[in-house]
């Protein structure tokens, strides 16, 4: 930050496909903080990729495990942190997560996200593979989530449109915004 300020920790929110854990990792290269990405931390708890999680104990257990490792996170200040995509549609989650730092929604438009999600739909493609979006509809299961969703995310901080961007210009963009607030309060 400009004149010695200290990084505050900044949470990326936004659909699955929108960039947040390419986005966090560049941010924090770039503010020299460290960076947590929720889902890696889960995996790593349980010692599971979590689309044998959700096969195996369902979403509603998922989101436990989520909520837990959010409430971990926040114990430690000046993290960047990269969310899964479900995890700012839940009200607490929202409070802890808005109570730790500032928070930006990497919005993205249904067409840019199921292109980014296209690989997605071949159920062959192991790791990669987004327990939500398995399905045959993965274009109406993309769309209807993201309905329900946007309300949540539009609680964030500060919005970026990511449709035609490069990870760097919308690292850029929320860079330069967590500098220009940082101006307005530090
Ligand atoms: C989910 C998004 C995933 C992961 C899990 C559920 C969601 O994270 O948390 O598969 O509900 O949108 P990414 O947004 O990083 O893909």
């Amino acid at each position: 930050m400009t004149g010695g300020a200290v990084f505050p920790g900044v949470v990326l929110v936004g659909f699955m496909g929108s960039g947040k854990s390419s986005v966090g990792r560049e941010l924090a290269r770039r503010f020299g903080a460290p960076f947590v990405d929720v889902d890696e931390r889960i995996e790593r708890t349980a010692g599971t990729p979590i689309r044998d999680l959700f096969a195996r104990e369902g979403e509603p257990s998922f989101r436990e495990r989520e909520k837990e490792a959010l409430r971990e996170v926040v114990s430690v200040k000046g993290c960047v942190v990269a969310t899964g995509g479900g995890a700012f549609a839940d009200e607490g989650n929202r409070a802890l997560l808005r109570s730790y730092a500032p928070v930006v929604y990497l919005e993205t438009g249904v067409e840019t996200l199921l292109e980014r999600l296209s690989g997605e739909a071949e159920p062959t493609a192991g790791d990669a593979v987004r327990p939500l979006l398995r399905g045959a509809d993965r274009e109406n299961v993309v769309r209807d989530l993201l309905s329900r969703r946007i309300p949540g995310y539009r609680e964030a901080d500060f919005t970026v449109r990511t449709d035609g961007h490069t990870v760097e210009e919308v690292a850029g963009q929320v860079a330069g915004w967590l500098e220009r607030m940082e101006g307005r309060t530090g």
